[in-house]
């Protein structure tokens, strides 16, 4: 895994979107993974200043999200679908035939995440997923106890998320307790994975994630299988990883050899 250290939520974000810009650039029908949440929110801003100031082009890219809340119709507000639109889509030129985001409401959970999967397969797979983690170190909504081998399926959230997911709604009890979500299987076919994390609250699963061992405790600790995982911190969000010092080290070596 890279370990990309910076300073402030911002520089993360700018350094995690340059990444993006790039592989659409060098690849404009790019099948990108999307987030939803506050992690990936200065991305999308600086994603729409590039479109708008140097042309980024979208026009071609395909989207699949990881996840959506179960009973939330796409219009609902607080619907991972009015997310995307709110804060990316509709400030870019995506196609709105390429944007996928899973449905939140079914009269066949079983056979609509079977759906989800192969419409990823005929878009010939993703290039680029990003994904925030969870305090208790989920990926999508892959919470503790997810099997690694897991494919796109209704997740029960554990209480904690519940809880940090209220923040988006009026009352607590409004908070949906199931999602869809990209299994953790789903996620490490993704050719290249970008991970953001900020803040002192996602300490404790970045380290655990990135230096203990390969759990389903902690999902995003799979990702130390996958060959192209990037992981974007801050200070505040790396200060618990054991080997801080070496990735610091690391980065001033790439940058003597890549200036
Ligand atoms: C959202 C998602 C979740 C979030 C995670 C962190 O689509 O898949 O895994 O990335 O819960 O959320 P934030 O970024 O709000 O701290």
């Amino acid at each position: 895994m890279r370990v990309v250290i910076k300073d402030s939520y911002q520089q993360l974000s700018l350094a995690a979107a340059a990444e993006v810009a790039q592989a659409v650039r060098i690849k404009p029908n790019l099948v990108l993974g999307l987030a939803t949440g506050s992690s990936p929110l200065g991305i999308y801003q600086e994603l729409i200043r590039l479109h708008r100031a140097e042309g980024l082009d979208f026009s071609q890219v395909t989207t699949f999200n990881l996840d959506e809340y179960v009973g939330l119709a796409p219009d609902h507000p607080q619907s991972y679908h009015a997310f995307m639109h709110e804060h990316l889509f509709q400030h870019i030129n995506v196609s709105g035939e390429r944007t996928h985001v899973p449905v939140g409401i079914s009269d066949d959970f079983g056979s609509y995440c079977r759906s989800y999967e192969q419409q990823i397969c005929d878009a010939g797979g993703i290039d680029l997923q990003l994904l925030g983690i969870g305090r208790d170190g989920h990926i999508g909504f892959n919470e503790p106890g997810s099997s690694l081998g897991s494919r796109t399926r209704l997740k029960t959230l554990t209480a904690q998320t519940i809880e940090d997911n209220s923040r988006f709604f009026d009352r607590p009890d409004e908070v949906p307790r199931f999602a869809i979500t990209m299994g953790v299987a789903t996620i490490l076919d993704a050719r290249r994975v970008l991970l953001l994390a900020s803040g002192k609250k996602k300490a404790k699963a970045v380290a655990r994630s990135l230096e203990g061992p390969i759990s389903s405790m902690w999902t995003a600790s799979a990702l130390q299988l996958h060959a192209d995982a990037t992981v974007f911190l801050d200070r505040k969000a790396a200060r618990k990883l054991k080997q801080l010092e070496y990735y610091h080290w690391i980065q001033r070596q790439a940058g003597d050899i890549c200036p």
